[in-house]
């Protein structure tokens, strides 16, 4: 019998972590340092109502139920510790880092920059650089300046053009490092978030707003692009796509319509914008949406921290069904799970491997993956608690402790790379 020829990942396949930000960074002033401190307590007092279903309630409770979960304040303090963070990425084997520039650090005011700010994320780049680790930037991972915010934000389309400012110096100043760009992660989660389910600041519940302030950040981002081409042909520039894979639970006509409906909404309705802008499109991979009529329900027994059904082969079709629609490469720019105890994360990533061959043997011209998260961090309205982390972080002196499924993860990488990607 003929012996199955090995899949082998690009030569060039970015082997990664990501992480945002006001997440990872610590001591941040845009929209959300502002809306945690007024929501921390409420947040606190509902957490029992809201997440008392959440797997492992029973060890989160505590923490979930003080006000100073929801506050990022220090968050994983990368800001401080870039230097070791990049080491821990040497270490793991990888050879890409995703993060991202916050934008009211390098303009507090509007039109004045913050000569400091401009200057930390050159030594950041520079740092990434002197290890070889290529960059991947996203310019706007949802936090907002907020002189920004009080001129209306992207409620407004011609605010477009204090964010084209931004990302004008930015391609002037790190120009010499830059060659990945997201131009906004996930502006359809923002929008939803923020403006339809009010989650999010500002907490509005307006399906029409939400549909506004998508359009203005799609707008925003073909702008962008067009400015990022024009400044220097090597950019390679996309937005972050979450992506969920649908599919019908059985053969119901309105289980199959409901999730084409539901995949279309959620993925085309945004990608069929902006893809023509696109050098690739990056690809945010969390979960499956699985339908019984118009329900959604993925009744697997695998769930993470956060409750989500995990079903980590199901990347395999997102990936094809993108790549055979827009016709563009691809680059997992976030992938993961929230996983405390680390007994689920070496099964995730060792079935998004099998995944991401299975699409490469299928003609998906895939170029890396990132790994959400690099490190523990503030997940959002959820605050510290859910635990993304290939890294922990300690919550009182942030030392960093390389979880067991990272270690196995930088041996794989190491044995992939070494044998010229080859599995
Ligand atoms: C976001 C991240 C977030 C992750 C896990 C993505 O939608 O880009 O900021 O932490 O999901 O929820």
């Amino acid at each position: 019998m003929a012996k199955k020829q090995i899949v082998q990942f690009p030569k060039r396949f970015l082997w990664g972590a990501s992480i945002s930000a006001h997440q990872a960074e610590g001591g941040t002033d845009n929209q959300w340092n502002a809306w945690e401190l007024e929501n921390a307590k409420s947040s606190a007092a509902q957490a029992q109502y809201k997440d008392e279903h959440m797997p492992l309630w029973d060890e989160i409770r505590h923490t979930a139920k003080q006000p100073e979960n929801y506050i990022s304040a220090d968050a994983s303090d990368h800001k401080n510790r870039f230097e070791e963070d990049f080491s821990l990425l040497e270490l793991l084997n990888m050879n890409a880092f995703r993060f991202s520039i916050e934008w009211s650090r390098i303009e507090p005011q509007e039109g004045t920059w913050d000569t400091e700010a401009v200057q930390y994320y050159r030594e950041y780049f520079e740092a990434l650089s002197r290890r070889g680790i290529e960059p991947v930037v996203t310019l706007l991972h949802f936090t907002l300046p907020v002189w920004f915010v009080e001129k209306g934000g992207f409620e407004k389309r011609s605010n477009v053009k204090y964010f084209l400012r931004y990302v004008e110096k930015i391609a002037n100043e790190y120009s010499k490092y830059l060659r990945y760009i997201i131009t906004i992660n996930e502006p359809e989660v923002y929008a939803h978030e923020s403006y339809m389910a009010g989650s999010w600041p500002p907490q509005r519940q307006s399906k029409w707003l939400g549909w506004r302030v998508l359009h203005h950040q799609l707008h925003a981002h073909r702008k962008a692009a067009k400015l990022l081409h024009q400044a220097n042909r090597r950019f390679r520039v996309s937005i972050a796509k979450n992506s969920s894979y649908c599919y019908p639970g059985d053969d119901a006509i309105l289980s199959r319509m409901s999730a084409a409906v539901y995949q279309y909404l959620t993925d085309d309705y945004t990608l069929r914008r902006v893809y023509k802008s696109c050098d690739f499109i990056g690809v945010n991979y969390y979960f499956s949406n699985r339908f019984y009529g118009y329900r959604i329900h993925n009744p697997e027994k695998r769930v993470s921290d956060l409750d989500w059904a995990l079903e980590p082969e199901n990347l395999q079709y997102v990936l094809e069904r993108l790549s055979r629609k827009y016709k563009k490469p691809l680059l997992i720019t976030e992938n993961g799970l929230a996983d405390q105890n680390d007994e689920q994360r070496k099964w995730w990533i060792g079935k998004t491997i099998v995944a991401m061959q299975g699409a490469i043997e299928e003609g998906v011209r895939l170029e890396g993956y990132l790994h959400w998260s690099l490190l523990d961090n503030f997940e959002w309205a959820y605050g510290h608690w859910p635990k993304f982390g290939l890294v922990a972080v300690d919550r009182k002196d942030f030392s960093r402790t390389i979880r067991p499924s990272a270690i196995w993860f930088g041996a794989i990488i190491k044995g992939i790379r070494s044998k010229g990607q080859r599995t």
